[in-house]
């Protein structure tokens, strides 16, 4: 006999002892109709709202309408194997995902079920993906910035940790690599990056990982994938499973940047499920409750109170127009429900100016508060520049070059529109937008042909490391210049600027 099989007895008996034996009462509901990933079952009378449901085969999927004789269940499976008069149960547990440090670094759909070829999740938690939003009381002004990288962004349009900004434009525009590129420029800050691709081509959500894996941190990104081709449940829940994976990272006091790419194919599947689960439909075939599902949602974004940690969550929903429409159901939707909108516009995307952001119809609500005193000085006097550049340039299109001041000022827009183009995946640092600006506002770049310029901003990072590196750091660390670093700036500038063309 083993020396420790007494305890072992001890422990079986002590199972035994409290084991349920005998008849269980559950309640078996049958499927009634299945079709595009939707169940309408009856029988099943005690099911909450949100429920999952378990059909005989081992799928599963929630219970979305409740009707006194009828469940319209959402499939999270394919519909493959489930069939009329199949038994389905409740499960008592509404919807979940994993959450927890272990998701950094994945690949994973909505459930958290590896998509990468890796290990199975070890979660801390499992937690529902329809968690209530930060009340009033435990938010925060938002006074933190999100430096993206990008320069327009980060000059004209900045963001706060805490915001909700929705980036908005046709197709091919470039939406999705300006979020990618704001995710990549966290590879040197403390945010954590969920990407969540809903309805995304496969080659679409691969360009994206390989842009993060190669550029990023990815050991400090969650990406989450729906496809087009899983489950209309699975799409549908995939906004709300990032979101509560992290609200992990916010509520622990962290800081976390959630892209949603795209809610519009997120609406779309919304209206596909609310008319198969016989909604009523509304404006554009939607169901009203389209603008609340998303509201809810976005509204999970905060900054929290020093209470609650001090974390924040920042938001950047993707949504796609037509022909630039942005007076469609969803897009103003969405703009009236987020903190500002990037407006990415088809005809400047093909004239190359890339990242193709309309000036005039973006704006960031909150963020220009939050930005580094030396960017924001800097900023100001370029916005009004620009604008002006851009208004009288329509009116001279067709003239004789002007004279005097309106040349002058034709001159220095042209230069700042030149600034303001930027590579794909190749985010600047603060020191350099800080370098940039200050090129600009010197006069600097005027004498130069607009080619040079496209130079002279593509060589600027790597002059700034062999000639003030003191500088770079001291930005990167203080976000302010004193005057010594403002002159040893100016002059590396200067050297830049009137070095010969190579
Ligand atoms: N700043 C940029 N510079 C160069 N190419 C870009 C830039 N932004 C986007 N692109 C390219 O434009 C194409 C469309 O971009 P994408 O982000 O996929 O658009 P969307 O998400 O709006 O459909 C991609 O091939 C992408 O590489
Ligand atoms: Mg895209």
């Amino acid at each position: 006999m083993l020396p420790d099989s007494p305890a072992w007895i001890a422990a079986t008996r002590a199972a035994l002892d409290t084991a349920e034996l005998g008849p269980r009462a559950e309640h078996r509901g049958r499927v009634e109709e299945i079709g595009d990933g939707v169940a309408l079952v009856s029988g099943l009378r005690d099911v909450r709202l949100d429920e999952v449901l378990q059909f005989a085969g081992g799928q599963v999927g929630f219970a979305r309408v409740l009707d006194p004789d009828r469940i319209g269940c959402v499939l999270l499976d394919a519909a493959t194997g489930v069939a009329a008069g199949d038994a389905v149960a409740g499960t008592g547990r509404v919807v979940s995902v994993p959450v927890g440090e272990a998701l950094l670094g994945r690949v994973i759909d909505p459930l958290g079920r590896p998509l990468d070829g890796g290990e199975p999740i070890a979660a801390e938690a499992q937690l529902p993906i329809d968690r209530p939003a930060p009340a009033i009381i435990e938010r925060d002004l938002v006074v933190e910035p999100v430096q993206t990288g990008v320069l327009v962004l980060d000059t004209l349009f900045a963001l706060g940790r805490g915001q909700r900004e929705l980036i908005v434009g046709d197709h091919s525009t470039g939406k999705t690599t300006l979020a990618v590129d704001a995710m990549i420029a966290q590879r040197d800050s403390d945010m954590i990056c969920v990407y969540v691709a809903v309805g995304q081509k496969t080659s679409s959500v691969r360009r994206a990982i390989d842009a993060l894996q190669n550029g990023g941190n990815f050991a400090r990104c969650i990406v989450v994938v729906a496809g087009s081709a899983d489950a209309p449940g699975l799409q549908w829940i995939a906004p709300y499973a990032g979101m509560t994976m992290a609200e992990y990272f916010r509520d622990r006091g962290q800081h976390a940047l959630v892209v949603i790419d795209d809610l519009s194919k997120h609406a779309a599947t919304h209206r596909e499920l609310a008319l198969l689960t016989r909604q009523s439909p509304g404006r554009e075939a939607y169901p009203g409750d389209v603008f609340y599902a998303h509201a809810r949602l976005l509204e999970r974004a905060a900054r929290l109170s020093e209470a609650r940690g001090g974390g924040s969550l920042t938001a950047l929903p993707i949504a796609e127009t037509d022909a630039g429409n942005l007076s469609a159901y969803i897009p103003t939707n969405l703009i009236s429900i987020t903190d500002g909108q990037i407006v990415l516009n088809a005809g400047l995307f093909h004239q190359g100016q890339k990242p193709a952001v309309d000036v005039g119809l973006s704006v960031s609500r909150v963020g220009g508060k939050t930005q580094a005193p030396v960017l924001r000085k800097a900023a100001g006097p370029l916005r009004l520049d620009y604008a002006q550049f851009l208004e009288l340039e329509v009116f001279t299109r067709f003239g004789a070059m002007p004279e005097g001041r309106v040349r002058d000022q034709l001159t220095r827009g042209a230069r700042i529109r030149e600034v303001l183009r930027q590579p794909q995946h190749a985010p600047y640092r603060l020191a350099d937008e800080v370098a940039l600006l200050l090129a600009l506002q010197a006069g600097l770049l005027d004498p130069l042909p607009v080619r040079a310029v496209s130079a002279f901003r593509q060589a600027l990072p790597g002059h700034l490391d062999t000639e003030v590196p003191q500088v770079v750091q001291a930005l990167a660390e203080t976000g302010a210049l004193d005057e010594a670093a403002r002159g040893a700036l100016m002059a590396a500038l200067k050297r830049l600027a009137e070095a010969p063309a190579p």
